[in-house]
């Protein structure tokens, strides 16, 4: 079984350039299907969902290949409707290709993705949406059966903001005849990124990062080549490294505004943060003030994908921290784990509440999820003596190479393969 290995207390320095967004790159890669041609996407980040994403596209009937430039996806012969079971429970966001093989073949049949560490994550927002666009959604205990003859715009109005039932049904919505009108859409960058991506395609949306989004259908779509914005959760967490490690780093992406929330919360913790177009740098001295209260919340909020970060770095302040997570219902699984390396964290409900310790000390933890295990580097980052973090595989779900980005800025990091 692998590991990370960190020895923890040393200071960040120097610069590194973020990877292609994973949460940007897995809508596109579904939407590569509504065109019977080439897409082409450089950027993409070599990651574990991807190479799931990949395989779910290829078993469909595309063909992907990865270039020196990055990624190209052949869907012209797209002529398979159901997505492989085993696919869709290993990578929930696969639900993504529902809205996309409606929108290109107008049927589909899906099984259910299921929960994960951080929710139970039901999608009765997305078949409600899709209803909306004349399909018939018919289930059982397994499966999700989708189809219709004539795909027609409707209205949708979310009762939540979802990033995902909003990505799907954009997606059925592209091709369909009419114009949709969507609703309490997610504000998500990666709902700006999808919507810019499909009119590159020659899609008609617009609204895209506003709460209501109009999308006119098109007959044809054609051939694109897109790059990628850099990932704004892996920036946050190298931010979040930085800020609890102490340093000077400069981070170089074309997704500094996106992280204006969580620069807001690092610059109330005492870091100096300046931000160009395309770079963040950032100066902590290691010894930061506690915030008051954090809350998740949708964009432009603070993100619930940095919440596991963030809590590593406040275990450290100088005094007490309140974090609300608002999103998802079980999202402080890895407060155990930072417990063991000393952390002082009591959990009640969605409320977490962090009494900051002088030092952390390195043990053996173990990631839960994707993001938590993110939160353990950064908690090995800054303590005393090794940790060793297990469960890398969720970890390597959205981040291409933590060890080695870390390393370029100066940490003692690196995998073990037992
Ligand atoms: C996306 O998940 C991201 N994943 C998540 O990032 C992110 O945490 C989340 O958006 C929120 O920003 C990808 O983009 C691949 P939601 P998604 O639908 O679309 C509830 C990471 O770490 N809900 O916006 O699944 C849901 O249970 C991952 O990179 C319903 O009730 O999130 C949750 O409480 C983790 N019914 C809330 O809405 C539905 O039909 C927000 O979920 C759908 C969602």
């Amino acid at each position: 079984m692998a590991f990370i290995e960190v020895v923890g207390g040393r200071h960040l320095s120097g610069e590194l350039t973020i990877q292609g967004s994973k949460n940007a790159v897995l809508p596109i890669l579904a939407a590569s299907i509504l065109h019977k041609g080439i897409t082409r996407i450089k950027n993409c980040p070599k990651i574990i969902d991807v190479y799931h994403m990949i395989k779910l596209l290829e078993s469909i009937g595309c063909i992907v290949t990865w270039e020196q430039e990055g990624l190209t996806i052949d869907a012209t012969d797209v002529n398979y409707n159901s997505v492989d079971k085993k696919y869709v429970s290993s990578m929930r966001s696969s639900i993504i290709l529902l809205g996309a093989l409606i929108g290109r073949n107008k049927c589909v049949t899906i099984s259910y993705p299921g929960g994960c560490a951080i929710g139970e994550r039901p999608i009765d927002l997305h078949l409600k949406a899709i209803k909306e666009l004349n399909v018939e959604v018919i289930r059982n205990e397994d499966l999700i059966f989708c189809s219709t003859v004539h795909l027609i715009g409707g209205n949708i109005e979310f009762a939540k903001q979802s990033v995902g039932a909003t990505e799907n049904i954009i997606l059925a919505a592209v091709k369909a005849e009419g114009v949709t009108i969507v609703n309490n859409a997610a504000c998500e960058p990666e709902i700006t990124e999808l919507c810019s991506f499909l009119n590159q395609m020659g899609a008609r949306i617009t609204g895209a990062g506003s709460k209501t989004i109009k999308i006119e259908g098109v007959k044809e779509l054609k051939d694109v080549d897109y790059t990628l914005v850099s990932d704004r959760i892996v920036m946050g967490t190298y931010l979040a490294a930085v800020a609890g490690t102490g340093g000077s780093v400069t981070l170089r992406g074309n997704c500094c505004e996106e992280n204006a929330s969580v620069i807001e919360v690092l610059r109330k913790l005492g870091c100096r943060v300046g931000v160009g177009n395309d770079y963040i740098n950032i100066c902590s001295n290691g010894k930061l003030q506690a915030s008051s209260i954090i809350e998740t919340e949708s964009y432009p909020g603070f993100p619930t994908d940095m919440q596991s970060q963030i809590m590593s770095v406040l275990s450290i302040a100088n005094g007490s921290s309140l974090v609300v997570e608002n999103i998802f219902e079980s999202r402080f699984k890895t407060v155990s784990e930072l417990v063991k390396m000393g952390a002082e964290i009591y959990v009640n409900g969605k409320v977490a509440q962090i009494h900051g310790v002088n030092a952390l000390y390195g043990t053996d933890v173990k990631a839960l999820d994707l993001r938590g295990g993110a939160g353990l580097v950064i908690a090995g980052l800054m303590a005393n003596g090794t940790s060793r973090v297990s469960g890398i595989e969720y970890i390597e779900r959205g981040y291409q190479d933590i060890c080695l980005d870390l390393r370029t800025l100066g940490a003692d990091i690196r995998k073990v393969e037992e």
